[in-house]
């Protein structure tokens, strides 16, 4: 796996320690989580890893560890807000402090307003933003204790604009999760704790063909990747090393003056207006 995902480690989380939520993938390969959790710890941070998936977050954590990387694993469902609670409660005891949050558990569901049922609306809010909320309620106030941190969310390019598909519960939270960041990152920075956005855009993720082909394109992976390709100007498609690169620009100190904005990673594609 190592091929696709270049070690380029510098040591710019030397010393952290990092909870990271959804970090295995929908499919094998480098979803966007899973990146962030092997260069988070690349780059020397202890990192607490969160999924629902026990299997795919073992295949993250078995990747740091056969790289000399310290990883811890929890499975639970960072909507539920009691096993949330006791997560970071667990983290903090174990770790003594937590420096930085990714939240990275998201996934989108097909649907404009009149279709969408409302089931599917309240999930689409609590997967994509509540498991959001959920983590900062409870990890700022450890963060609080410890001087500081760094909160990255991770919103969605459909969360600024019309993405080419109909998807208004997943656009809706999105947009929302970039505001969560903001209020979130004027209301902590007196504490010292930045909260920034991350927002993908189409990226060639395990999801891609895990989920959305089916969704989008009766299967069709190569009909659905060419569609994709088509609205970013820079001509290819991004993949989970791109969200993880800014995600770690902004958890690191590199970033100490950087807080309430978002880094768009979508190869230029909500620049353009066509
Ligand atoms: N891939 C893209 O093109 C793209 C584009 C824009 C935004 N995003 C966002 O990036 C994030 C990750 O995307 P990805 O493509 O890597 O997806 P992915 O589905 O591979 O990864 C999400 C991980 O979260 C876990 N998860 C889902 N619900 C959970 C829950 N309730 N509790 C705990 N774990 C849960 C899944 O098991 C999975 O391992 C999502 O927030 C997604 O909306 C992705």
């Amino acid at each position: 796996m190592t091929q696709d995902l270049p070690d380029q480690r510098r040591g710019r989380l030397a010393g952290r320690v990092a909870v990271i939520g959804g970090a295995g993938s929908v499919g094998p390969g480098w979803g966007n989580g899973r990146a962030t959790a092997v260069i988070f710890a690349r780059e020397g941070a202890t990192v607490f890893l969160a999924d629902r998936d026990k299997e795919s977050l073992e295949v993250t954590a078995r990747q740091i560890r056969e790289e000399g990387g310290t990883a811890h694993t929890a499975v639970l469902d960072v909507t539920e807000p009691t096993a949330v609670e006791a997560y970071f409660d667990e983290c903090e005891r174990a770790a003594g402090r937590i420096d930085v949050l990714v939240n990275n558990v998201g996934g989108s569901r097909a649907g404009g307003a009149v279709e969408l049922s409302v089931e599917d609306w309240e999930s689409q809010l609590r997967t994509n933003l509540t498991s959001a909320f959920l983590a900062c309620k409870h990890v700022i106030p450890v963060m609080r204790r410890g001087g500081g941190g760094a909160i990255v969310n991770t919103a969605s390019a459909s969360g600024l604009r019309w993405t080419g598909a109909a998807q208004v519960g997943y656009a809706a939270a999105k947009a929302a999760v970039i505001q969560l960041s903001r209020v979130t990152a004027v209301e902590y920075a007196p504490d010292r704790i930045r909260v920034n956005t991350v927002v993908p855009g189409q990226l060639h993720t395990p999801m891609v063909e895990a989920r959305l082909a089916h969704q989008r394109a009766d299967g069709d992976v190569t009909k659905l990747l060419a569609q994709r390709q088509a609205r970013i100007p820079l001509g290819f498609m991004g993949d989970g090393r791109d969200t993880a690169y800014a995600a770690l620009f902004l958890a690191s100190d590199e970033a100490r003056f950087v807080t309430g904005t978002e880094i768009v990673v979508d190869g230029g594609m909500t620049a353009r207006c066509d």
